[in-house]
């Protein structure tokens, strides 16, 4: 598949521990493997799918995770797409 233009997804639910993060990371994950550059933002300061990140050692992801979980989020998160 080929990848021209930024897509972004929402995954949105009121209610706590429902895979909301558990979702982004698959996704992420297959869009990846179909060979889409994907970054993944954790604006959650829980920090979730940045610990999955971490945790992975000497396995990482296929895709970047960064966690910006705060107000700047938006600003910085348009020039760190622009790639
Ligand atoms: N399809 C699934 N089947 C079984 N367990 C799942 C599934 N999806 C997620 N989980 C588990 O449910 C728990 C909560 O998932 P997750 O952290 O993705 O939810 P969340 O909506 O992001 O939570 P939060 O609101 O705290 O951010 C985790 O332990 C995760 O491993
Ligand atoms: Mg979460």
């Amino acid at each position: 598949m080929v990848w021209g233009a930024m897509a972004t997804f929402g995954l949105i639910n009121q209610k706590g521990g429902v895979g909301k993060t558990t979702l982004a990371l698959g996704i992420a994950a297959a869009l990846a493997r179909d060979g889409a550059k994907v970054l993944l933002i954790d604006a959650d300061g829980q920090g979730t799918a940045s610990d999955w990140g971490n945790i992975r050692g000497d396995n990482p992801a296929p895709f970047r995770i960064v966690g910006m979980a705060r107000a700047n989020m938006a600003r910085d998160a348009i020039s760190l797409a622009a790639d």
